[in-house]
């Protein structure tokens, strides 16, 4: 029996909510399966830790996540601490130690869901966001003097190193080579960013040389919102800078059908450290503990989870299992306008599973 070891880290708003549901229709998966077992540890990090610690985690905290195959995770951001201080102290403190520089982030269209555009449906937008996840604008290069002044001046770089740009663009040729139709669009702002920006197209070319069998193509970030927008199916894989594929990934979650379902992973492709999966959705404190929160986008991250440990049966059948259940509409959750509760859809999914004869 193959065992493998979980991180569950539910944290803020929502998230320990649907972390919940996750790791019970995971049980469900493994049950299924019947070659794998999960052994799932839970930790308590999060706003709650730093109201009553002054900090998001214990020091040394990922390190200890070291130990695991990988982590599931919740949300993070509470309404009385401030955004980057939750984000610095949790999400960004574990995903750069262990360097899980690819955040690769899945769109589809699944059956029951209704996107916004009108004549698309599941075929013509079927997208992967690959996100660059350690550098970039998010590299935290910067300050701020003279606070308050008013010569007061605050600086945040966007930094770009080699090594970083032709890993990402490695990962995302890789990926989009391993998808039917080997097209990956890298976007870019460097008609206006004239340095590094001008230096991630000149990697993009140089990599486009070893997969002599991917096409490709260049897209500036504004003109992307349309393309994404009025011609879906024109793109595949997608490949952006951290900033840049954080609002593309917003995009296109809405486009197809909810932000509620949308999942991504932060992976480290070598395996050197473990990687970890969230929903997109974020904390959502405005629904926190009402027990409507939408458990879909936890569901596809666990199924992401899955497939990264090797069970690769056991995600397609996860996915199936979702699948039939948003296929329902009265087992859709409010953010998709209907009434259903968190228990129902988990419910669905693991009977779902239960009754899966593939
Ligand atoms: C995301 C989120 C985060 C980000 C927020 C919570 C800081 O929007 O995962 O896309 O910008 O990285
Ligand atoms: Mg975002």
């Amino acid at each position: 029996m193959r065992t493998h070891r979980i991180a569950a880290i539910g944290g803020d708003g929502i998230g320990p909510e649907v972390i919940d549901a996750g790791v019970e229709v995971l049980r469900a998966c493994a049950e299924r399966d019947g070659g794998f077992e999960l052994a799932v540890e839970q930790f308590d990090w999060g706003s709650e830790y730093y109201r009553q610690h002054g900090v998001m985690m214990p020091e040394g905290g990922a390190d200890r996540l070291r130990a695991f195959d990988a982590i599931f995770f919740g949300a993070v951001g509470a309404p009385d601490i401030p955004d980057h201080l939750t984000l610095w102290g949790l999400r960004l403190a574990i995903c750069q130690p262990l360097d899980q520089y690819a955040n690769v982030r899945p769109t589809r269209i699944l059956p029951g869901i209704t996107s916004p555009l009108r004549n698309v449906s599941g075929p013509e937008l079927d997208w992967v966001i690959v996100r660059e996840n350690s550098e970039g604008e998010y590299a935290g290069v910067g300050g701020r003097v003279h606070r308050g002044l008013p010569e007061e001046v605050a600086t945040d770089v966007s930094m770009f190193t080699r090594v970083g740009v032709l890993r990402i663009m490695r990962y995302a040729f890789r990926l989009a080579q391993s998808r039917p139709r080997k097209l990956l669009t890298v976007v870019t702002k460097s008609n206006a960013q004239r340095h590094a920006m001008v230096m991630w197209d000149e990697i993009a070319a140089e990599v486009a040389a070893e997969f002599p069998d991917v096409s490709w193509d260049k897209m500036l970030v504004d003109a992307m919102t349309m393309r994404m927008t009025l011609r879906p199916q024109t793109l595949d894989t997608i490949v952006a800078t951290n900033l840049h594929a954080d609002i593309l990934s917003d995009l296109a979650a809405a486009l197809a059908g909810s932000l509620g379902i949308a999942p991504t992973g932060n992976l480290n492709p070598e395996r050197n450290s473990p990687s970890m999966f969230e929903p997109i959705h974020g904390s959502a404190f405005d629904i926190t503990g009402k027990g409507i929160a939408n458990p879909v986008g936890a569901f596809w991250t666990a199924s992401m989870m899955l497939d990264h440990l090797g069970e690769r049966d056991a995600a397609e059948r996860l996915m199936r299992a979702v699948e039939r259940v948003t296929a329902d509409p009265k087992l859709h959750t409010p953010d998709l306008g209907g009434t259903a509760t968190t228990r129902q859809v988990t419910d669905a999914v693991c009977e779902a599973l239960r009754g899966a004869n593939d």
